[in-house]
C-alpha cells in the first residue's frame, strides 16, 4: 500500500487508541509549558544525587523557609488562590504577620477530638441524606464531599449550622479554585467575590467565633478566612475524601473490613496512610532558600534557589512494589519512620490540620459506609481531574452494577482525552495570564519600595 493511502488508517488508529496515549503526553507537555513560562531554575528533590535522606534534611533546613518572594511559580499560585493570596498562611513569609495568622488558625482547629468528629459526622449525615436519597446513584466523589466540608468549616468559623445559601457560596468558591488549579476550568473572580462580600458582612457583624489576626486589616481578615477555611480546608478535605472513597470502591475487601469494623481505629489509620502514600494531595511543595544550604562537600544550594519537594517520589521510596495499594504494609511499618509526610515535615511549616483531618475524615467515612456500598471502574490518578465518578448502592438493596461499571469505564477514558486537551489549553492560558498579572512579583516590589532606605535611622 502507498504511504499516502496508509495515512487515514494511521489517523483512525491514533484516534481510537487516544485514551491510552494522549492524556499522559498532554500532562508531560503541560509540565514543560509551566516550567518554561515560570522561568524558575528549580531543583527537584529527591533526585539521582540526593536521595530520600537528603530530601528530609534539606526540607527541614532553617534556610529552606522562603515561601513566595523570588519564585516565578508564586505568581501562578497567587493567581489561582486569589483573592487575598498575600495573607494566605501557606504563602506568607515568616515574620510577625505569619505568626499571628498561624496562631489564629490553630484556635479555629483546636476543638476536642470528640467534638470535631461529631460535627463532621453530623454534617455528613445531613448532606448525604439530602443529596443521595435513592437506592442507586453515580456522583463524582469530590462534588459529593464538598458540601459536607463547606458545612463543617462554616461551623468551625461561625459556631452554628450552615444555611443553604452560605453552603452554595462556599462550594462555588472552593470548586472554582480547585478547578483552576487542575486547569479543568478558568477562574471566575466574580463567583469568589460573592463569598468575599458575604464573609465581610459576617465579620462586620462580629459573628466569627474566634478573634481574627490583629495584624491584618478587616478586608485582609476576610481574605484570610476565605483562603484558609473556605478554600484550602474545603478543597483538601474533599480531595482527600475523594481519594479515600475511590480507593475503597476499588478494593472491596478493604471497604468491607472498614464497614464491618467501624470501631477499628488502627485499621482506618493504615488505610488512610496508604491512600495518602499513593495519592498524596501535594504533588510538589516548593520553598525559596533564604540562605546558602550546604548539602555536602561538593554542593551548596545558593540563597534564592527554588526547591521543589516531590511528595510522590519521596513516598515511593523504601517500599516493595510502591505503586500497589496495600494497607497491610503499615502493620510492619511506623508512619513516623517511613518516608511518609502526607501533612508535610514537622520542622518546616507543616499542615495545621495534621490532627484534625484524619479524625474528621474517619467520621465522614463511617457515615458514607453506613449508608452505601461503593464501586467504581474509573482511572485513579493523583490529581484526579475526573473528580472520582463512583456508583453508590444503598446498603440492604441488591443491584447488578456490571453494565453501569462498563459504561463508566468507557466514558472515563474518553473524558480523559477531551479533558487533557482542555487542561493543556486552559493551563497555558492561565500561566500566561498569571505571568502578565505578576501578583506576587508586584506585591514584593511594593513592599520593597515602602522599606526605609539602608542607612536611615528607622532601619537600625
Ligand atoms: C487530608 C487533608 C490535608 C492534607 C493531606 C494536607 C496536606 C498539607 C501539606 C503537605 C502541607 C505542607 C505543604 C508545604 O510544606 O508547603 C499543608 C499545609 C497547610 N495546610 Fe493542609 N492538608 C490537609 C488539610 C488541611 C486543612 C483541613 C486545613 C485547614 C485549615 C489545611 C490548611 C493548611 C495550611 C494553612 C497550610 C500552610 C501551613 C504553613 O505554611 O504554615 N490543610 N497541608
Amino acid at each position: 500500500m502507498k504511504p499516502v493511502r496508509l495515512l487515514p488508517w494511521v489517523a483512525v488508529a491514533a484516534a481510537l487508541t487516544a485514551p491510552r496515549w494522549l492524556p499522559q503526553r498532554v500532562v508531560a507537555l503541560r509540565g514543560k509549558v509551566f516550567e518554561l513560562v515560570n522561568g524558575d531554575d528549580a531543583i527537584t528533590l529527591p533526585n539521582e544525587r540526593f536521595g530520600p535522606d537528603r530530601f528530609r534534611e534539606v526540607y527541614s533546613h532553617p534556610a529552606a523557609g522562603g515561601r513566595s518572594e523570588g519564585a516565578g511559580l508564586s505568581d501562578l499560585f497567587w493567581y489561582w488562590l486569589s483573592p487575598g493570596p498575600e495573607v494566605h498562611q501557606e504563602h506568607l513569609e515568616a515574620g510577625p504577620r505569619y505568626d499571628d495568622v498561624a496562631r489564629t488558625t490553630q484556635r479555629f482547629l483546636a476543638g476536642s477530638s470528640d467534638a470535631l468528629s461529631a460535627t463532621a459526622a453530623r454534617c455528613a449525615a445531613k448532606v448525604l441524606d439530602e443529596l443521595v436519597p435513592g437506592e442507586l446513584s453515580v456522583p463524582r466523589l469530590r462534588d459529593l464531599m464538598m458540601p459536607i466540608w463547606a458545612e463543617f468549616n462554616y461551623e468551625l468559623v461561625f459556631g452554628e449550622p450552615c444555611p443553604r445559601r452560605a453552603r452554595e457560596l462556599i462550594v462555588g468558591n472552593a470548586a472554582d479554585v480547585v478547578n483552576a488549579l487542575k486547569c479543568t476550568d478558568l477562574r471566575h473572580p466574580r463567583r469568589r467575590a460573592r463569598l468575599t462580600r458575604y464573609l465581610r458582612s459576617r465579620v462586620d457583624a462580629g459573628d466569627v467565633v474566634h478573634e481574627l489576626p490583629g495584624a491584618l486589616s478587616t478586608s485582609e481578615q476576610v481574605h484570610y478566612l476565605q483562603g484558609t477555611f473556605f478554600n484550602t480546608s474545603v478543597v483538601q478535605l474533599s480531595e482527600g475524601m475523594a481519594h479515600l472513597l475511590l480507593v475503597l470502591a476499588q478494593h472491596p475487601h478493604v471497604q468491607r473490613r472498614l464497614a464491618d469494623e467501624p470501631g477499628d481505629e488502627r485499621y482506618f489509620a493504615h488505610v488512610l496512610d496508604e491512600t495518602m502514600r499513593v495519592f498524596p494531595l501535594f504533588g510538589i511543595a516548593h520553598r525559596i532558600t533564604t540562605d546558602d544550604i550546604r548539602v555536602d562537600e561538593r554542593t551548596t544550594l545558593p540563597r534564592g534557589s527554588v526547591l521543589c519537594f516531590s511528595y510522590p517520589d519521596y513516598h515511593a521510596t523504601g517500599h516493595q512494589d510502591p505503586e500497589s495499594f496495600d494497607p497491610s504494609r503499615w502493620e510492619r511499618l511506623s508512619a513516623k519512620d517511613a518516608a511518609h509526610i502526607p501533612f508535610g515535615v514537622a520542622s518546616n511549616r507543616p499542615c495545621p490540620a495534621w490532627r484534625l483531618s484524619p479524625l474528621a475524615m474517619r467520621a465522614v467515612t463511617r457515615e458514607v459506609l453506613a449508608r452505601f456500598r461503593l464501586e467504581s471502574s474509573v482511572r485513579h490518578t493523583r490529581s484526579l481531574p475526573s473528580r472520582g465518578p463512583c456508583v453508590l448502592v444503598r446498603r440492604g438493596t441488591a443491584r447488578d452494577t456490571r453494565a453501569l461499571l462498563r459504561f463508566l469505564r468507557v466514558r472515563d477514558r474518553w473524558e480523559d482525552v477531551e479533558r487533557s486537551v482542555r487542561q493543556l489549553v486552559l493551563g497555558t492560558w492561565m500561566v500566561l495570564d498569571a505571568r502578565r498579572q505578576r501578583l506576587a512579583g508586584r506585591h514584593f516590589e511594593r513592599l520593597r519600595q515602602q522599606e526605609p532606605p539602608p542607612g536611615c535611622p528607622a532601619h537600625r
